[in-house]
């Protein structure tokens, strides 16, 4: 009988050793020794290198997956006469070398704020291939966007259209813009919500759209682009694309009767696998429904199909990550009569604040070895002063599982890093990306140099100290 404690969904892993494309970059295995290899590198290579927590980028996956997302919307966009671009979703995942993969694969990115914008422009990509997003974008974003020539800032409220066209005048530009709309569709992972107005902070109603298009058009320091929606993330429902790009595609036809509206962008929110049980559409499967939904609501208001948008972001970096962990102290510990097994491990909330931040599920398999042990029903947890610091809720590990193991946990190439922070003092480990057997450092472990470089008492003491450490 299974274990009481184990979720419905959960159930042993028919192989514990194995690491099926579902859920794993694809080039993932176990060498001659039982060990993990990833992109050509095995683990105890990396973890001898780089130490552990430690982030590992796919460079091939990552890029595979860009490819074949990019193609998924531009193939559906042209079979209804159109075309697409694709911006990656910065927020996910950021560093120079992201930006290099994008920028050479020709994808557009999407930025959230001055410090990912300074990002995307040092990293050497085209400002006109930038989107800048924001529910409270301050003046001086909004002024540096301007300056810097990106292609879109997408206004989130009526302030930001003033804002927008004085930055724009001062500089004597002329500024793309979209308007987000708040289009009611809330989409949960499996499901999705339709309503008049969706109850949270970002967007536009619908029913004030036209007001704001026609100040962005009086503005002779603004030019606008189109509509934007995104309804949530990590999606399942296609269905609720499909609503949302049905009733942007009437209120699109409804600007058009008083000027120009180029672009439609859908946003991004396309859901991958983190488990075994779950079974997210393939990005084509999104990319024709939501293509085909368009196409019936433009024929239904007699438009022809505008150039579409989107901003895929977990969907392509998210199953090119893992991280690699130490396990540290074990123990077993009797719920009502079923033991669950907490393994704690050397990183936690700092390192994936998913678990805690939306209750995340995740796979996690021995790394370092094989082994044919019975399964324990494991919760993998942080080493924080947090009993919801978890990183693994509910997975099941080898019951020989022991202290100086290495674990991999899966699918964290998306909101990891990227959310990672230095609760309890905790250095935010080190990005490293693996490609044909190589491992190159892309974005270096903190030292306790950096975490202490703010502090102006502290400064000088540890400003020499730690300098080699990843
Ligand atoms: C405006 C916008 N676009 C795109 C994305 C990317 O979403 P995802 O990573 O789920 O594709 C987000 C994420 O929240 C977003 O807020």
């Amino acid at each position: 009988m299974g274990n009481k404690l184990a979720p419905e969904w959960l159930k042993e892993p028919k192989d514990a050793n194995a690491f099926p494309a579902t859920i794993w970059p694809r080039d993932s295995r176990r060498t001659a020794n039982g060990e993990l290899e990833i992109g050509g590198v095995p683990v105890s290579e990396l973890t001898s290198q780089f130490g552990t927590p430690l982030y590992v980028i796919d460079e091939d996956e990552f890029r595979a997956r860009a490819k074949s997302v990019q193609k998924a919307f531009e193939d559906a966009a042209v079979r209804i006469g159109s075309t697409a671009k694709v911006y990656y979703a910065g927020k996910v995942l950021l560093a120079g070398a992201v930006v290099r993969w994008i920028d050479e694969l020709g994808l557009n990115v999407d930025v959230a704020s001055a410090g990912e914008l300074a990002l995307a422009l040092a990293s050497g990509i085209d400002p006109k291939r930038i989107g800048l997003h924001g529910n409270n974008k301050s003046l001086t974003e909004i002024g540096r966007a301007v300056s810097a020539g990106v292609g879109a800032i997408v206004v989130d409220s009526e302030i930001e259209i003033e804002r927008i066209a004085a930055a724009a005048g001062a500089q004597e530009k002329v500024q793309p813009v979209r308007i987000r709309v708040n289009t009611g569709v809330h989409a949960h992972t499996h499901e999705f919500l339709a309503t008049a107005r969706e109850d949270q902070k970002f967007g536009i109603s619908i029913s004030d759209v036209p007001a704001l298009v026609a100040k962005i058009r009086e503005s002779s320091n603004l030019e606008f682009l189109g509509l934007h929606s995104h309804i949530g993330s990590q999606i399942f429902a296609v269905e609720g694309f499909a609503e949302a790009a049905k009733r942007l595609v009437k209120l699109h036809a409804e600007l058009l009767n008083s000027g120009p509206v180029p672009e439609l962008n859908l946003g991004g929110g396309f859901g991958i696998n983190y488990v075994e049980s779950d079974d997210a559409p393939e990005i084509g499967e999104f990319a024709s429904q939501i293509a085909d939904a368009v196409a019936a609501a433009c024929i239904e208001h007699g438009i022809s199909v505008p150039t579409l948008a989107f901003e895929p972001g977990r969907s392509i970096a998210g199953p090119a990550g893992v991280t690699l962990y130490t396990v540290g102290t074990i123990k077993d510990v009797n719920v009502e009569g079923s033991v669950r097994k907490y393994v704690s491990i050397d990183g936690g909330m700092s390192d994936n604040m998913r678990t805690a931040l939306y209750e995340a599920a995740y796979t996690v398999r021995l790394a370092s070895r094989v082994s044919s042990a019975d399964q324990a029903l494991v919760r993998v947890v942080g080493r924080h002063c947090e009993s919801g610091d978890i990183v693994v809720r509910d997975d099941y590990l080898p019951k020989d599982v022991l202290n100086g193991d290495t674990l991999v946990v899966a699918a964290t190439g998306a909101y990891c890093f990227s959310l990672s922070n230095n609760y309890n003092y905790l250095t935010r480990p080190p990005v490293v990306a693996v490609r044909s057997g190589k491992a190159r450092l892309i974005v270096r472990g903190e030292t306790e140099a950096d975490l202490f470089d703010r502090d102006v008492d502290l400064h000088d003491k540890f400003a020499s100290a730690n300098k080699d450490s990843y």
